[in-house]
């Protein structure tokens, strides 16, 4: 086997270090950095590193921070553009760039009905969209005292550990994803006829290439609703296999939420899911949220 060299042939020189503290703290993926305060307009430098530590690690973890929503705004787009939110709030009033995942209601009490239903399936967010998301950012406001974790999945382990033969076989399929199927697929409110002509179905390849690594990883999740190409039965079988195999416990890192995470993750090499591990009825959990608009897979 060759060995890569530098052009002047002298040894690969080790990567840079880090400008800041930063500690593994998941078996496949997920570093926490601690001491940057993303309140304060950040420098070229510790952007590319923040960069250089997402492509690493697939989720960061900055703790005890403190931003408000405009804060926020401003930190996320460092790293592209921001996607706005096509809902509205049952008020009709549109929603703010960041939004609030919660389980508080109008009341500010907790109601165990108001989180999405669709959060607590394995999915990737905006698989549906032609141009799906590339990172989504949760800063904890207010979390549980016990439980109300999210678990990611890392894919690119997941396309890495099948067989030869199933990467064969996978090699050139793709897959249906849309809005109407993902709300089939988590038992939801079916989607009325308004939101399909809004979200049309989009299609994808299973096998996605990971733009800035050049990996590869399974690009499946509950909003897929078949692949093109291959009977029902056999479809609904081989997704189900890829999402059991790329969700087994060993591929996946579970997220233990403290007051102050800010949190961003990579959609193009995870899927992720929320777990209904604690009492909706009484707990309260509080996320801002803004995501960043990716590029379309290939
Ligand atoms: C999301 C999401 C999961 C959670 O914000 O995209 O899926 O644990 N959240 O809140
Ligand atoms: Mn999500």
């Amino acid at each position: 086997m060759q060995i890569a060299q530098t052009p002047d042939n002298s040894m690969p020189v080790s990567p840079a270090p880090y400008p800041f503290e930063i500690n593994r703290i998941g078996e496949v993926a997920g570093a926490e950095i601690i001491g940057l305060d993303l309140s304060q307009p950040i420098d070229a430098a510790t952007k590319d590193a923040i960069l250089r530590a997402f492509l690493e690690h697939h989720i960061l973890v900055f703790r005890d921070q403190s931003l408000t929503k405009d804060e926020q705004a401003r930190f996320s787009e460092n790293f592209g553009e921001l996607e706005s939110h096509v809902g509205r709030h049952p008020s009709g009033e549109q929603y703010h760039i960041v939004h609030t995942v919660t389980n508080l209601g109008p009341d500010g009490k907790p109601e165990p009905k108001v989180m999405p239903k669709g959060n607590y399936y394995w999915h990737t967010d905006k698989s549906y969209h032609e141009v799906p998301s590339l990172t989504t950012m949760l800063h904890a406001i207010e979390v549980p005292e016990e439980g109300g974790d999210t678990l990611f999945a890392n894919t690119r382990m997941g396309y890495e550990t099948l067989t030869p033969e199933m990467k064969s076989r996978i090699a050139d399929l793709k897959a249906e994803h849309s809005w109407e199927a993902s709300r089939r697929n988590t038992n939801s409110a079916p989607a009325t006829e308004e939101q399909k002509k809004a979200r049309p179905p989009v299609t994808h390849p299973i096998v996605r290439t990971h733009p800035d690594t050049g990996e590869k990883t399974l690009y499946v999740g509950m909003h897929v609703s078949h692949i093109h190409g291959l009977p029902k039965d056999e479809s609904d079988a081989l997704l189900a296999e890829l999402l059991e195999h790329t969700t087994q416990p060993d591929l996946v890192y579970t997220h233990q939420w403290r007051k102050g995470d800010y949190t961003m993750w990579d959609n193009r090499c995870l899927l992720h899911r929320a777990s209904p591990n604690y009492d909706a009825a009484t707990e309260r959990r509080v996320l801002h949220r803004t995501v960043i608009i990716g590029t379309k897979p290939y």
